[in-house]
């Protein structure tokens, strides 16, 4: 089945197919990362630019990896090494990329809604590598990939979410995805990091963790924001700690076969103690391996597509 899409925005954007397929790629794929030469030349040819605005670890090197390892030419762009320190916008920045005629940019941005303006302005392929509070698709396609290594299915499950849901554009993004592939999702958060229209995007909101952790197949925990401290939408980080901590005797309530995830970065000792993100139930090092093998699926799909192509046809018609 051909991927009919430009760009990877977010999920609020792909149907339950699309969704299914970009993952079936995913685990095809995935075989390639474990081999002795890790190398395939799908992509060969191909020219993929890294524009990060925000600091990443996971994101961009996996990314990275997954290009490289599909045999595109890479090359990366940081907030301090562009000319944008200079004065330069981001869509002019953009326009002069575009001119050297790559095939994909994956752009992350702190202002939501960054990639999608900038889609509509390039026919070059954009991937959302997470853009402000709005969506990290890439993200929940890798839990959704890891939980269904780990559970066989996602449609049926249910799935807690705990922690900063306001600010979290994994929560946003896991939340519309895996209500598309037919899970329950139960948001758990205190009041002030709840946003106020997660009903609507239809998952069930509970503020006490200890009630939904029993019947949760998948706890996903978020990193608190420490940044949020300042803006007093917390008492403290350890009453965040003692009342949505996710920690040995807490867990000693979850279902025995409960995974535990988290997109990383991690605060030891915060939202997550370290011997539950260690432990036995903590998946977080397969979401980070299954990054990996879930970008390479979008690459592939999007390199599918002939962006220089499209590029000739609006210079001709120009
Ligand atoms: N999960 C995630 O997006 O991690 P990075 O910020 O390190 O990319």
């Amino acid at each position: 089945m051909p991927f009919k899409r430009k760009d990877l925005l977010g999920l609020r954007d792909l149907a339950a197919d699309e969704i299914e397929h970009i993952l079936e790629t995913a685990f095809s794929l995935k075989e390639i990362n474990t081999r002795s030469i890790k190398k395939v030349p799908t992509l060969r040819g191909k020219t993929i630019v890294h524009l990060f605005y925000e600091p990443s670890t996971r994101t961009r090197t996996s990314f990275d990896i997954a290009a490289k390892r599909l045999s595109a030419d890479t090359y990366s762009i940081t907030g301090s090494t562009s000319s944008m320190v200079k004065g330069e916008t981001f869509l002019d920045t953009l326009k002069n990329l575009e001119a050297m005629h790559p095939d994909i940019f994956i752009i992350r941005h702190s202002a939501s809604g960054a990639p999608h303006r900038l889609a509509t302005r390039t026919p070059v392929s954009i991937v959302n590598a997470g853009d402000g509070m709005h969506e990290h698709p890439s993200q929940a396609l890798l839990d959704m990939m890891t939980i269904i290594e780990k559970k066989g299915r996602l449609d049926g499950l249910t799935v807690l979410i705990v922690g900063d849901i306001a600010h979290s554009r994994v929560a946003r993004s896991n939340l519309l995805g895996l209500k598309k592939m037919g899970a329950h999702v139960v948001a758990c958060a205190p009041p002030t990091l709840m946003p106020v229209d997660l009903d609507l995007m239809g998952a069930e909101v509970c503020s006490k963790v200890d009630d939904a952790i029993p019947h949760a197949d998948v706890i996903m925990v978020l990193r608190l924001q420490k940044e949020r401290q300042q803006q007093m939408l917390l008492p403290s980080m350890r009453e965040y700690s003692v009342c949505y901590g996710i920690n040995r005797s807490r867990l000693e309530r979850a279902r025995r076969d409960a995974i535990i995830m988290h997109p990383g970065p991690i605060n030891r000792g915060v939202e997550i103690s370290p011997d539950v993100a260690d432990g036995p139930q903590s998946v977080i090092l397969d979401q980070v391996s299954n990054g990996v093998a879930v970008r390479m699926a979008v690459l592939y799909l999007l390199g599918q597509r002939d962006a220089s192509r499209a590029l000739a046809q609006r210079e001709e018609s120009a």
